[in-house]
């Protein structure tokens, strides 16, 4: 009885309850996916592409079970398998396969991201993601996107200046932030996924407490804006005024 009531028993049975009805929806294991791809396109793809142990480096991508299984982990934890449409911008978009597989299930995406490999591009296209080519800087808005969208996403940022001198701060974060809630809807999601720096942290302290005062729940590498972007109390124009 006492498990019946339980928030997150609830959750977990809403949740099962829509993958049930949702079964119409296009079936979301890796096989499936995989299936949709065009092999001898991939292939060729692959031909041009594929390096012996890539470990760490781009070629990577190229391994299809791995990263279809990546993207739909993604996918279910952000829960895109059981909701109604979203419009999802998804910053540092890669070879393009979390916005593809969000495509089979009925969502629509954009991707950005920088132009600097053939791989990303060919792959992208083929599978039919729309991206746009733009940079990522410090301090300098995103371009006009022709729409707000739902939900924002960025998995395995690189756009902060990853592993370099420049790392963002605060100052660069907070201009980030306050630039991307122009592109979000007014409950929308930001979901952003960060990458390990050389010390093997994702953030220093003081970056932590300013994404949480803005709103963010913090998972290790993952902050996770549900509702908005807030401004941070300490910064909003009221808190900012001087006697
Ligand atoms: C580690 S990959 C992650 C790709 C994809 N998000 C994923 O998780 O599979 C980082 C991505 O960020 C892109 N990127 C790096 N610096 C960027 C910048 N300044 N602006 C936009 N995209 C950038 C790269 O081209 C690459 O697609």
């Amino acid at each position: 009885m006492r498990k019946l009531v339980d928030g997150r028993s609830l959750a977990s049975a809403r949740k099962h309850t829509l993958r049930l009805l949702r079964t119409k929806r296009f079936p979301l294991e890796r096989k499936r996916v995989i299936e949709t791809i065009d092999p001898v396109d991939f292939q060729q793809i692959r031909r041009r592409y594929a390096v012996e142990n890539p470990g760490a480096d781009w070629p990577k991508y190229l391994d299809l079970e791995r990263w279809i299984g990546i993207n739909i982990r993604r996918i279910r934890e952000l829960e895109l398998d059981v909701s109604g449409p979203k419009r999802i911008l998804d910053l540092g978009c890669g070879a393009g396969y979390f916005l593809y597989i969000a495509q089979l299930l009925g969502h629509s995406g954009l991707g950005l991201d920088i132009d600097r490999l053939p791989m990303f591009r060919e792959i992208t296209r083929l599978l039919g993601v729309h991206r746009v080519v733009q940079r990522i800087d410090a301090f300098r808005p995103l371009p006009d996107l022709g729409q707000k969208f739902n939900l924002i996403t960025a998995f395995m940022i690189c756009f902060n200046d990853h592993k370099m001198p420049g790392l963002w701060k605060v100052p660069e974060w907070e201009f980030f932030l306050d630039d991307l809630a122009k592109h979000l809807t007014p409950r929308g999601r930001v979901w952003l996924e960060l990458n390990q720096e050389y010390d093997g942290t994702f953030y220093t302290p003081e970056l932590k407490e300013f994404f949480q005062k803005r709103g963010a729940r913090i998972n290790e590498h993952k902050v996770i804006f549900t509702s908005g972007l807030r401004a941070p109390a300490s910064t909003s124009p009221a808190a900012r005024r001087t006697p």
